[in-house]
């Protein structure tokens, strides 16, 4: 199951200009230290799986720097180097680079100037690749990217995040090679007909943004409702708490680049 079984994941320290970072709406500065522990708590997770985690060092200059899912798209065939939307974050791509170039033979990069594209906005799924049009995600960032996927046998699939959140994953996950969850406003557009679709229960719509990473299904705590039916369909979920993470519209998928590598 190449969208869900991973050898590695990379993730960013959070950094103390971590105060500066992007929010949609303004609920309160991340409190540091809380923010560590839960990260801390996210990366011991993923390495329960048997996972090598990377751990890179914070970036002062890059606020949002530890949602670094949103600088790459990682894949057994190979790296696409993103190109975020959020001018504070255009650097972060860059600065990934040179780590995933040390574990993979093809790394390819979105390269604009008008294409724009962050990871956060990108499922992958067992059969497709879906891309959702955001703020962050244009028309030209995606045809980029159909562009550099070319020649690896994938299809790709253009859909729109819904609008007012942040990202495509912001209001949904791959649980399985089949199966999503997914807000019902998300599902409500169609996009995950054939699939079979988990929805959140109403009013935990923060608990779409989960990561299914080896047999574990890790989300964000306070969602008992969701959790609850999670459990029941017979995923052994983690959860790990995320409100300062929560403050910045980050969840557990922004978090980690998750991947097996794929040396030459
Ligand atoms: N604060 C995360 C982002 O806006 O990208």
């Amino acid at each position: 199951m190449r969208s869900y079984r991973f050898t590695h994941a990379i993730t960013r320290k959070p950094a103390s200009s971590i105060l500066h970072g992007l929010r949609a709406v303004d609920t309160g500065n991340p409190d540091l230290g809380l923010m560590e522990r839960h990260h801390s708590a996210y990366i011991a997770v993923l390495r329960e799986t048997g996972a090598t985690v990377i751990e890179l060092d914070p970036m002062e200059n890059y606020p949002d720097s530890v949602f670094v899912e949103d600088t790459a798209l990682c894949l057994p065939e190979g790296v696409i180097i993103m190109r975020p939307g959020a001018p504070s974050r255009l650097g972060e791509a860059a600065e990934m680079a040179p780590h995933l170039q040390k574990l993979y033979s093809e790394v390819r990069w979105i390269e604009g100037p008008d294409s724009f594209i962050e990871g956060g906005d990108i499922l992958v799924t067992e059969r497709e690749i879906l891309v959702g049009r955001s703020a962050r995600t244009n028309a030209n960032g995606v045809a980029e990217l159909i562009r550099k996927v070319d020649g690896w046998n994938l299809a790709v699939r253009e859909v729109h995040t819904p609008p007012g959140v942040l990202h495509f994953k912001t209001d949904c996950s791959l649980l399985d090679g089949e199966t999503i969850l997914s807000t019902k406003r998300l599902d409500a557009s169609g996009c995950f007909n054939g699939y079979r679709v988990i929805h959140t229960a109403e009013g935990e719509e923060a608990a779409a943004n989960t990561i299914r990473f080896n047999d574990l299904v890790l989300m964000p705590s306070g969602f008992a409702r969701t959790r609850d039916t999670l459990l029941a369909a017979g995923f052994e979920v983690r959860e790990i708490g995320n409100s300062e993470c929560a403050k910045l519209d980050g969840g557990m998928s922004c978090l980690s680049l998750r991947f097996t590598p794929k040396a030459a």
